[in-house]
């Protein structure tokens, strides 16, 4: 196992995120679960054994509140925001900032207040920013969502670098699609999914568990001399 405090996960009340938490609780470490929805979070709760922290990633003061005092040891940064699917051309501009805001600033405002306990607390870490394969190729339709991830691994990097001195470890993970809420109204058109599948090497989506177990692994004490990587979890699609 080797996680030596507590697990800070957003978007536990999503598909991903709620997998992360059952993955990591199922292996004794401890966990608290944060989101929007209080109901979602309370049934995984009373699932897992998990603590419950609602808040807000747009809200720098919601962020600073639920976590300014909070001790962990380990951070996933899975909370995120599909927008639209748009071209360069007919964006909705709004929307562009609301993705950035969830998906790179929300990410941000997590990491700046988590890492300060983290140092404090003065016994190394790690994060864990959920990204996506759309963040390293170019994918149709993906603008705004892409553009957010891109942001996010920089992020990663950055926060690799500065965090590093304090043995902090900063890694990145890039899923292709899970069936989950936030991907199934644009995947889950047969002319979307059918093309994209056949380009991909295992050709299939992927699971919840398939997410939540590499994240686990970069984690863990396991991946003690990894930081600063972006791990493709797509089939191999990217590498195509
Ligand atoms: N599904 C995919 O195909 C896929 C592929 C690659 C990467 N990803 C990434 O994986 C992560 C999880 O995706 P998912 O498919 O599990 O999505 P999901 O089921 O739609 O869950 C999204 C999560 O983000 C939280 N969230 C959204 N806006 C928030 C806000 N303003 N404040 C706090 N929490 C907020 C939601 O919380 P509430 O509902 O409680 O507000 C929810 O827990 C995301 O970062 C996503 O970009 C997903």
């Amino acid at each position: 196992m080797g996680y030596q405090g507590p697990i800070l996960i957003t978007g536990a009340s999503g598909g991903i995120g709620a997998a992360t938490v059952r993955h990591l609780a199922a292996e004794g470490a401890e966990v608290i679960a944060s989101g929007r929805n209080r109901d979602k979070l309370k049934a995984l709760a009373e699932e897992t054994g998990c603590r419950l922290l609602a808040f807000d990633l747009t809200s720098e003061e919601s962020v600073r509140e639920a976590i300014g005092g909070l001790d962990v040891w380990g951070v996933v940064n899975c909370g995120g925001y599909g927008g639209e699917i748009a071209t360069p051309m007919d964006t909705d501009i709004d929307v562009f900032d609301k993705v950035i805001s969830v998906n790179a600033r929300g990410a941000l405002l997590v990491t700046k207040y988590a890492s300060r306990n983290m140092i404090r607390l003065g016994r190394g870490g790690a994060i864990v920013n959920v990204s996506s394969q759309a963040a390293l190729v170019a994918l149709k339709g993906h603008i705004s969502y892409g553009s957010s991830k891109a942001a996010l691994d920089n992020i990663t990097r950055v926060s690799a670098l500065e965090l590093g001195p304090y043995g902090i470890r900063v890694n990145g993970v890039h899923p292709t699609v899970v069936m989950t809420e936030m991907s199934a109204f644009y995947w889950g058109r047969p002319e979307i999914g059918e093309p994209f599948l056949r380009q991909m090497p295992l050709g299939r989506w992927a699971t919840e568990e398939e997410i939540a177990a590499p994240i686990a692994f970069l984690l863990s004490d396991g991946a003690s001399m990894i930081s600063g990587v972006s791990l493709p979890i797509d089939g191999g699609f990217t590498a195509c």
